[in-house]
């Protein structure tokens, strides 16, 4: 096949890149390079790269010309960003997602919409399947609850080949240190305070990056047009048992946690059922003891990867969120 992966210079589409270019695939890149996207991801893979934002036409239709089908990891993705500035994550999620259907259905591609657990909303007991309602309750989520509905809009009104997958939390190498796991980890190493939000108490799902791309791929080849599928991990685990992981992991001392003002909003609990997409032959295959260990490893032994980003305007990010500078 010879695949458009949209979003492919960040953390989960290079991991997906990298997964299809092992398979075989041949793979065209559309993407912005916002701050949290980087060539640096696909260094030394062997990719068309077309430098674009998917609200472009223009740039959507070179980057699709030739390709068997699209996969749309394309987004604004984290939380507390979406609070502070809500903008950018309209334009890609609704804007975005809206001229790739029009070129997809031009094209009469078929398309994978990457989407994500908090589309869902927070629940305290048991696990969302596909059938549950949508009930996002940030920007972020609100805006990628948007962009599912038109897929599936588009899918029953022009019969689209279009799926959904939707992923719980992602960890592992070459993700953005704004994030829970990162962050914690590279602070860690450097012995700066742990900002833990709330009670740390909230529960993630937790997904290494390969088993979510793997279960990308099985969407693409054998998913159902029309039809979303949860990709959830294996283990769920409060922030606070997370961070003290990272702690015992890094050598650093339990003194470095900061309790710190919790986000608003704040969702209390993810959990996903995917014995939809196990029925199609996936199965996850990292488990979190194991994962987080690996991820450790990797941000330990690839400072050259995270040094221009924690020197660079995440710091200012930091300090803006955080009110306090990096050390
Ligand atoms: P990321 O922030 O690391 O990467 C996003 C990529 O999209 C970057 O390369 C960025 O440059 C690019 N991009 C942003 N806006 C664009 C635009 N308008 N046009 C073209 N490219 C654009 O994010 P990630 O963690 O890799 O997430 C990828 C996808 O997976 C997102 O759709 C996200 O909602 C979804 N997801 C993420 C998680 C998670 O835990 N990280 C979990 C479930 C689902
Ligand atoms: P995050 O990685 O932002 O992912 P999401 O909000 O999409 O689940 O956060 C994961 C969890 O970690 C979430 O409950 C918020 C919490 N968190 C902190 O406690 N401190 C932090 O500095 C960050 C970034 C997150």
């Amino acid at each position: 096949m010879k695949l458009l992966v949209c979003g492919g210079a960040g953390f989960i589409g290079s991991a997906f890149v990298r997964v299809r270019l092992d398979g075989g695939d041949e793979v065209v890149v559309l993407d912005k390079l916002t701050y949290a996207g980087r060539r640096e991801n696909l260094q030394d893979l062997d990719v068309e790269f077309v430098h674009g934002a998917i609200e472009d036409p223009d740039a959507v239709a070179k980057a699709i010309a030739g390709c068997d089908a699209v996969v749309n990891f394309a987004a604004e993705t984290h939380v507390d960003r979406s609070i502070a500035e809500p903008d950018a994550f309209v334009k890609t999620h609704a804007l975005g997602t809206y001229v790739l259907l029009e070129a997809i259905r031009a094209a009469g591609v078929r398309y994978v919409q990457v989407s994500t657990d908090e589309v869902y909303g927070s629940i305290e007991e048991g696990s969302f399947t596909e059938a549950s309602p949508l009930a996002p309750s940030s920007p972020y989520s609100a805006t990628k609850a948007g962009a599912d509905l038109l897929v599936a809009g588009y899918v029953h009104t022009y019969g689209m080949e279009a799926c959904i997958c939707r992923g719980s939390n992602n960890y592992g190498p070459r993700q953005y240190p704004e994030k829970l796991i990162p962050l914690m980890i590279l602070n860690a190493l450097h012995g700066d305070p742990l900002p833990v939000y709330g009670d740390g108490m909230n529960v993630r799902n937790w997904i290494y990056v390969d088993d979510f791309a793997r279960g990308i791929g099985t969407v693409l080849e054998r998913g159902v047009p029309g039809e979303a599928y949860n990709v959830g991990g294996p283990d769920e685990a409060p922030n606070i048992e997370v961070v003290k992981k990272i702690l015992e992991l890094t050598g650093a001392d339990d003194s470095l946690i900061e309790y710190v003002t919790d986000r608003p909003g704040h969702d209390r609990r993810y959990s996903l059922a995917s014995e939809k997409v196990r029925g199609l032959g996936w199965e996850a295959q990292v488990r979190f003891a194991e994962g987080i260990g690996r991820t450790v490893d990797w941000y330990r032994d690839n400072a050259w990867w995270w040094e221009p980003i924690r020197s660079g305007d995440y710091r200012a990010y930091y300090e803006r969120h955080y009110g306090r500078a990096l050390g």
